[in-house]
């Protein structure tokens, strides 16, 4: 099938290439010149493991191309994909303007009819809008279907390639083939493709993502609970996981849940139940406890310092808002780093992929370590943001030769509480016994 996709992001880029996989012929647009220049030229722009691989294969091959010509991108393309941003504009609710730009765009130019996909997070009611937009400027039939996509960062490809299930919002029995079609080889174990109406599928996107921050704030509350009562949070999470109904992943407490979806996607849904006039309580709480959970371990570090961590010196592990990604939207990290040096702390920082990022934000507010242990250099304590495997099983006699104090603050929960007493140090985690 010919496909286009328009918005080279990180949906839009795991899309195309994993839609060029399947022997499609994909041609994805952007309008940032330099970014489309450097993919031409064979460079993938984003850190997502996996991807590496299947860009570069299926450029080679001549299925995956890369334009700034809209125009050239849709003209022989059977099914548009929509994967612009909705970033939340000034009233908190998702901001439509690229994607409706888009479609207006769009209707001026096409010649016959076409798939139009949205794959970006959009609230309830903008597929009738995007059907609005094409009504307006051209007499020409299009199918608007609703995609949402579930892919987690860190797992993109794997994500798209493997589905749980594809949704799909349409009603119209010709765009529902072609879709089926698509889609057919990423379903082939069985799960499924889901149809329904239009709205619904939009409104599934959020309730995912809000029942799954709900899972993880609720989760980030019982170990803060289990501290006061000195229950042990990792003895609960395998408690309530084993009963099939709870599940076991998507237990584990932490620093907060960030990223560009779950913050941007609960929020969103609140202030559509408010504009519908409901008052969706449990997430309006969601978005509190998370933002309390996001102080956590400075309040711990401040509270073990007696409130005074003028001129100490912090070492810090981990910048991405999760392993995997070179991501820093809404990362807690930057909280932590926010928090230290306001309190007259100086910090050093390590993350595998994130550093680049942040340093663009923060610039010389902290050093960047070339290493996770030479962050370690003149540091009081050890904190640790995001759970990156190269964190999990570090060389801790290295660590009590170069720490000053033995001391960690772990917002991750990486280390065994035992192994941690047996070595002496003092170890602050989560929902766990100090
Ligand atoms: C999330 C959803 O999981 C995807 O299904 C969805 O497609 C995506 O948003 C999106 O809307 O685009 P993502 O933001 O990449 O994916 O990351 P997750 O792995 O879901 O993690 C989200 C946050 O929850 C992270 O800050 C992570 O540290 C936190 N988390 C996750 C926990 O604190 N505990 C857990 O047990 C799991």
């Amino acid at each position: 099938m010919k496909i286009a996709v328009v918005g080279t992001g990180y949906v839009g880029l795991v899309t195309g290439t994993c839609l060029a996989e399947t022997g499609n012929n994909v041609i994805c647009v952007d309008i940032n010149e330099a970014k489309v220049k450097k993919m031409q030229d064979g460079q993938v722009p984003i850190y997502e493991p996996g991807l590496d691989l299947l860009f570069h294969r299926n450029i080679e091959q001549g299925r995956l191309h890369f334009t700034i010509n809209l125009a050239d991108a849709i003209e022989e393309a059977q099914i548009i994909f929509m994967a612009l941003p909705t970033p939340p504009g000034g009233d908190g609710a998702a901001d439509l303007s690229y994607i409706l730009g888009a479609a207006k765009d769009i209707s001026k130019i096409i010649k016959g009819y076409k798939i139009i996909v949205n794959k970006s997070t959009v609230p309830v009611g903008t597929a009738d809008k995007v059907r609005a937009v094409f009504k307006e400027n051209t007499d020409i039939e299009v199918d608007v279907v609703s995609n949402p996509e579930f892919l987690r960062e860190g797992v993109a490809v794997e994500d798209f390639m493997k589905p749980d299930r594809v949704v799909l919002g349409t009603t119209s029995e010709r765009a529902k083939k072609l879709m089926t079609e698509l889609y057919g080889p990423y379903v082939r174990q069985g799960n499924p493709i889901l149809f329904m109406d239009e709205r619904s599928s939009e409104l599934t996107k959020y309730a995912a993502n809000s029942f799954l921050a709900t899972k993880i704030t609720f989760m980030n509350e019982v170990a803060n609970l289990c501290e006061l009562v000195g229950a042990d949070v990792d003895a609960v999470r395998r408690g309530i996981g084993s009963d099939e109904r709870i599940g076991k992943r998507f237990l584990f407490p932490g620093i907060g849940y960030g990223g560009s979806c779950f913050p941007k996607d609960v929020q969103a849904l609140v202030m559509a139940a408010d504009e519908n006039t409901y008052d969706f309580q449990i997430l309006k709480s969601v978005m509190e406890v998370n933002e309390r959970q996001k102080t956590i371990l400075v309040d711990k570090v401040l509270k073990y310092y007696k409130n005074d961590i003028a001129g100490k010196h912090f070492a810090l592990w981990g910048l991405a808002f999760k392993p995997e990604t070179d991501d820093i939207r809404e990362a807690p990290a930057l909280y932590i780093i926010d928090a230290l040096v306001k309190h007259g702390a100086t910090v050093s920082v390590f993350d595998p992929e994130g550093m680049a990022n942040v340093k663009n934000i923060i610039g010389d507010k902290v050093v960047f370590a070339d290493n996770q242990y030479d962050a370690l250099k003149d540091a009081d304590a050890l904190l640790i943001a995001t759970e990156w495997s190269v964190f999990r099983n570090p060389d801790f006699e290295k660590i009590e030769s170069i720490l000053k104090n033995k001391v960690i603050f772990d917002g991750r929960n990486l280390y065994d509480l035992q192994k941690m007493i047996d070595l002496g140090y003092y170890y602050n985690s989560i929902g766990r016994k100090l």
